[in-house]
């Protein structure tokens, strides 16, 4: 072979070579745990972006709903070593991950994108780990909400309840009609879901933030939280035998079909709605949980993104986070999700009546000082605090002989948990 070809031959492996590595390093893994029908949708828009700009999109979803399964995959792949390009990781769990320093520094990205001017503090705050952007959020679901079918409300003569008092006399109402009062399912975050709007309905903001931020012993085991669990054994009772084995979603449906009247669940319930075709105000109705009309749970969904070497992964991941950080996605994606974009300065003409007063009482709350994090999904307290309150409530909600004042003590000693 002469050099000419020689030169040509070794130019024309050195340039696939490279193709190649472009190709596999700009692989873009994402962990998640968004599998429902309206989850499944959303994600695929971020799939679309990521792709658009090159990146190959590798998918992990983890079934399960509410984030407990993919805590534990997220745990074990960063613990081997082998962490995904980012995965979906919330709240305090951030400075966690943080601290143990295997998240990147997207401050360029965050920068370039003036993420500093576009989000509120509180939120940038919780992106942040010690002054340095480390995730991107994507958008603000509520988590007080209710979920009713005015249909099956109409033929059971039942009213909307505004209260946990009125709950119960629309749920006798419903289910002497022959219907469903209450969807829920199994997984023990939904237990805990409904547990925190019960409490906030009934205690009202101050009294969720000392007992659920800031985790005052006397106001967990006083008498609100108390009254917290009667509520919740309440509404037990108007839950059908077959919910232990359902997903949230399913739930949902039994709604959407009017087997069931209503449903305590976030606004990611209203992307299963939403995917069914379904309009707020004609084919259900978005209402504040029971008590709760003057308060907001927030639930923010964020991406942390990890520390890899190279290039190529580096420029992967700011792709990522700036796509997650676009007008444009933050609108198409939270139009499937059910939940509000989370950055200034996109326009929401196109959003529904509830995306329009989730928007409306966020800024209102917020402002009265009534905007608490929703503790059930990760937003309020450490994981390890979290799950053991969680098995608390779970406990009780499956127990036929735990008080509620028992259950009361039993998680004033599981908020104690490191
Ligand atoms: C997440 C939502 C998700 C829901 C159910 C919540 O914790 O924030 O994005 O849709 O769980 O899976």
């Amino acid at each position: 072979m002469d050099f000419k070809l020689r030169t040509a031959g070794t130019a024309a492996f050195v340039a696939f070579a490279l193709l190649a590595a472009k190709a596999q390093a700009a692989d873009v893994e994402v962990l998640h745990w968004w599998t429902s029908g309206g989850e499944a949708k959303s994600a695929a828009e971020l799939k679309k972006m990521v792709e658009a700009k090159g990146n190959k999109w590798k998918d992990v979803a983890v079934a399960g709903g509410g984030g407990d399964n993919a805590a534990t995959v997220i745990k074990s792949r960063i613990v081997s070593g082998n962490p995904p390009t980012a995965a979906q990781i919330k709240g305090p769990s951030i400075q966690e991950w943080g601290a143990e320093g295997v998240l990147a520094n997207i401050d360029d990205t965050a920068k370039a994108g003036g993420w500093d001017s576009l989000l509120p503090p509180v939120v940038a705050n919780i992106m942040k780990y010690k002054g340095h952007y480390v995730a991107a959020p994507v958008n603000v679901h509520r988590v007080n909400w209710m979920w009713a079918n005015p249909e099956v409300f109409k033929k059971a003569g039942a009213t909307i309840p505004t209260n946990w008092d009125e709950f119960a006399v629309a749920a006798e109402k419903i289910q002497k009609a022959g219907f469903i009062p209450v969807a829920h399912g199994g997984q023990p975050w939904q237990d805990f879901t409904t547990f925190e709007s019960i409490a906030l309905g009934l205690g009202g903001a101050e009294y969720y933030k000392k007992a659920f931020v800031q985790l005052d012993d006397a106001t967990l085991k006083g008498p609100t939280t108390v009254k917290a669990f009667e509520t919740l054994a309440v509404v037990r009772k108007y839950i059908d035998k077959d919910s232990a084995t359902r997903d949230w979603n399913l739930a949902t449906g039994m709604v959407i079909s009017g087997k069931a009247a209503m449903q305590f669940m976030g606004d990611w319930a209203k992307g299963e709605f939403t995917a069914a075709g379904k309009v707020p105000g004609k084919d259900y109705v978005c209402v504040a949980a029971p008590g709760t009309a003057n308060a907001f749970t927030f639930n923010i969904d964020s991406f942390v993104i990890f520390n890899k070497p190279g290039a190529d992964a580096k420029k992967a991941a700011a792709d990522f986070a700036s796509a997650v950080m676009s007008p444009e996605f933050q609108t198409v994606f939270n139009l499937n999700k059910g939940s509000i974009p989370v950055r200034s300065g996109v326009d929401l003409s196109k959003f529904d009546d509830c995306a329009k007063k989730s928007a409306a009482d966020f800024a209102a709350d917020a402002k009265a000082g009534t905007l608490v994090p929703t503790i059930a999904h990760k937003m309020a307290v450490p994981e390890s605090t979290q799950g053991a309150m969680q098995d608390v409530v779970t406990q009780f909600f499956h127990s036929t002989s735990m008080t509620p004042a028992e259950a009361a003590t039993k998680l004033a000693a599981a908020a104690k948990t490191k």
